[in-house]
């Protein structure tokens, strides 16, 4: 594309919080307004769950697109593409009657290795024996940070269009499986084909087979597209306070999942993105090791996480849960320059009498309302408490903003008037039908 007076018919949508904010479902919503959903970060490590009719899918490296007829999914350039996975998400999608055909995936993204898996496992038990060191990251384990990092050193990485290219790809794995080798042995407890030249290449070779008919330029279709005048949706993976720039460093993943990461992601210019819409939980979660200022350890946080069902879609884990962090949410919305906020599980908050929702931080004596996205400083930071009136009743079946009680409108404001964006989506439930725009009144259709 070039510059033109007209602004694109694209749309961005972004996690605001530490991922697992609903960003699934609303892409899976706003999908249906668009003709292209384009993942541009991340990899397996991401977990999307959507509910269609009561079914649900689990999706990880999957565009949520895909569940939309007429809809072209894109694996774009910036995404480490772990092909088993991805293999076996086509493969369930296709039993449950889920066809997948309009899926374009980069030449340029990179490939995560066997050994970049075995690497995410050894890094993460020598940082978590380091003692006075910053200890594990309590990473997803997906390889996400290795097979980054093979693509930054340059000269063993591999991509996508390599796995058609046998002597690129046997040159990659050589040289990656040489330098690794000895560093995976001295930790010991690395499974053997995780090194293994030619059963490596192999199962490359059969990846590069059945990927094929998906591998694009997706760089000049994307331009295409917008020079057409089509909809694009950019699927952010992960979230803000995970961007390996911009994050809780050195606890946030390997890429950039905030807006800012579409260009490197695409290839497309920063002209090309137009609405930005931010997704954040009503409360705050967060899985993995590192600071969370709002954390709750007591019988509040239990609530939350039963009601919420915080348990990560990728691995499992139990989630941190704490009250809605507002310091955190402005940041975020000023990194990322959005236009509007989703607020998802809304519902989960039901049958508090008081609901907290933190303003400013306390550190080292003195009160702020900025962000310092630094681990360490970010660590030091005690949370400084509004209180609001709760709600009783049940919302998961409210259909229109009228009817949803006063308690949860003066939430919404409290948030709008902290972030200064308006809160244009109530997510009140897991299915489609449990969206309420605000604007509109009802139900999102
Ligand atoms: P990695 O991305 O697997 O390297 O993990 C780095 C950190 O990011 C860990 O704390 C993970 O739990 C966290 N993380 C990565 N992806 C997601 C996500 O999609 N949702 C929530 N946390 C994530």
């Amino acid at each position: 594309m070039t510059r033109t007076e007209a602004p694109p018919n694209t749309t961005a949508v972004i996690g605001l919080q530490w991922g697992d904010e609903g960003k699934g479902k609303i892409v899976d919503l706003l999908a249906r307004e668009h003709d292209w959903v384009v993942r541009y970060n991340g990899g397996a490590n991401a977990g999307h769950s959507v509910v269609v009719n009561g079914e649900r899918f689990a999706l990880h490296l999957m565009p949520s697109g895909v569940l939309c007829k007429g809809v072209t999914s894109v694996i774009g350039h910036g995404v480490v593409l772990d092909p088993s996975q991805l293999l076996s998400e086509i493969a369930s999608l296709r039993k449950r009657g889920v066809e997948v055909r309009s899926l374009l995936i980069s030449s340029g993204a990179h490939i995560v290795m066997p050994y970049h898996k075995a690497e995410d496992a050894a890094r993460e038990s020598l940082l978590a024996e380091q003692r006075g060191g910053s200890g594990s990251i309590g990473t997803t384990g997906r390889g996400i940070g290795p097979a980054y990092a093979d693509k930054v050193q340059r000269g063993t990485a591999v991509r996508v269009g390599d796995l058609l290219r046998p002597a690129v790809l046997r040159a990659r794995v050589e040289a990656a499986v040489a330098l690794k080798r000895p560093v995976l042995e001295r930790h010991g407890g690395t499974p053997a084909d995780a090194t293994d030249v030619e059963g490596i290449i192999d199962l490359a070779t059969r990846w590069g087979q059945e990927l094929e008919p998906f591998i694009a330029d997706t760089r000049g279709a994307l331009h295409s597209a917008i020079d057409r005048g089509e909809r694009v949706l950019f699927e952010g993976a992960n979230a803000t306070l995970l961007d390996v720039d911009h994050g809780t460093y050195p606890f946030v993943t390997s890429s950039s999942p905030t807006a800012l990461g579409i260009g490197p992601g695409t290839g497309l210019p920063p002209a090309a993105i137009g609405r930005v819409v931010g997704i954040a939980k009503a409360y705050q979660t967060r899985v993995g090791a590192g600071p969370m200022p709002t954390e709750l350890l007591d019988a509040d946080g239990e609530r939350i996480r039963e009601r919420g069902r915080e348990f990560g879609t990728t691995t499992g884990r139990p989630r941190r849960c704490g009250w809605l962090d507002l310091v955190a949410l402005r940041y975020a919305a000023e990194v990322n320059g959005i236009d509007e906020i989703a607020l998802m599980l809304v519902d989960v908050l039901a049958g508090f009498k008081e609901v907290r929702v933190c303003r400013a931080y306390r550190i080292d004596g003195r009160e702020t309302d900025r962000f310092d996205p630094d681990a360490s400083v970010l660590g030091r930071c005690e949370p400084v408490y509004d209180t609001l009136p709760g709600f009783a009743q049940e919302i998961t079946g409210v259909t229109e903003a009228g009817s949803l009680p006063e308690a949860v409108l003066g939430y919404v404001a409290a948030v709008e008037a902290a972030v200064g964006v308006p809160v244009r989506i109530l997510s009140v439930g897991p299915d489609r039908s449990q969206t309420i725009s605000l604007d509109a009144g009802g139900v999102l259709s």
